[in-house]
């Protein structure tokens, strides 16, 4: 096989963007921020703060952005803030400055869990499956915002994911690192979201688990569910990227599209290794 495993999903696949999308939403790669994103679907918009009431700021003006159905991929060096980032967009820290908006809706004052009434899914780095329980009571829990029935959304999930259907009886801790960070995706699908945050999904599994997380993560994005997410992975991770942002103490240090990204000289030495 020769090129991108995951085809041109990075820049080309119109299907997957708004017609004139992500090229007018990022500035040309290199630079620092990302430049008429106002328009994006979900934007923590320059953002600063830290933890606590009086904790030093993490975030100093951090933005990351992503539009209907694309994937937008944060990278960088560990304590960069790429999970405070994530936080930060799903209500778990006060901002001192900036904002984060859904759909053109101000949420920055809402709770974590009115997010995810109004369309937000997150898995978080660590921590995000219950270990005791069954898989299948997993994705029940991941129902719980929901009053109708949820059956048809846990099939959906089965047939992305099938090695859970196969496991559902049995404890989630049981699983292999892959199979759970399936579950744990599976969990936040539940809530049929229209964005889902992922922190570093493929994080301690194999080169080839890894593909196929790769793959189903595309799978989601073109059912139209925005993909905001994490990657210790960089340089696969941009490749399936329409849009990345290379984070440095707390902000931004790169924008761009996934291609471009990987095309900059500066990134490829500083953050993909040569
Ligand atoms: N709960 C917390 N309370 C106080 N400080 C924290 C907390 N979580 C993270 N930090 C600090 O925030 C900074 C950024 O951490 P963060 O976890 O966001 O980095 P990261 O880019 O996700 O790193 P990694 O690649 O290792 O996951 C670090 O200096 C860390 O010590
Ligand atoms: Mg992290």
């Amino acid at each position: 096989m020769t090129g991108n495993p995951y085809g041109d999903h990075g820049n080309k696949d119109a299907s997957i963007t708004k017609p004139g999308g992500s090229a007018s939403l990022v500035s040309s790669p290199g630079t620092g921020h990302a430049e008429h994103t106002s328009d994006a679907f979900l934007i923590g918009d320059n953002m600063t703060g830290g933890y606590g009431k009086s904790g030093p700021d993490i975030l100093h003006d951090c933005t990351i952005a992503v539009n209907k159905g694309e994937i937008a991929v944060i990278v960088g060096p560990n304590g960069a803030g790429k999970s405070t980032a994530m936080k930060a967009t799903f209500g778990m820290l006060n901002l001192r400055k900036g904002s984060v908006r859904l759909d053109g809706e101000d949420i920055t004052d809402l709770s974590p869990q009115d997010r995810v009434v109004k369309g937000m899914g997150f898995v978080p780095q660590t921590h995000n499956i219950f270990t005791s329980m069954t898989v299948e009571e997993n994705l029940e829990m991941g129902a719980f915002i929901r009053t109708d029935d949820f059956k048809g959304t846990m099939a959906q999930v089965y047939d992305l994911f099938p090695i859970l259907k196969e496991k559902r009886n049995q404890p989630a801790g049981e699983l292999s690192g892959g199979q759970r960070q399936q579950v744990a995706v599976g969990r936040a699908l539940m809530t049929k979201p229209k964005v889902l945050l992922l922190d570093e999904p493929t994080a301690g599994v194999s080169p080839i688990v890894m593909d196929e997380l790769f793959d189903r993560i595309i799978e989601v994005a073109r059912t139209g569910i925005s993909i905001l997410m994490v990657e210790q992975n960089a340089r696969q991770a941009l490749e399936i990227a329409d849009k990345g942002y290379v984070l440095v103490q707390g902000a931004n240090a790169h924008t761009g599209t996934g291609k471009g990204l990987l095309a900059d000289p500066d990134v490829r030495k500083s953050f993909l290794g040569g």
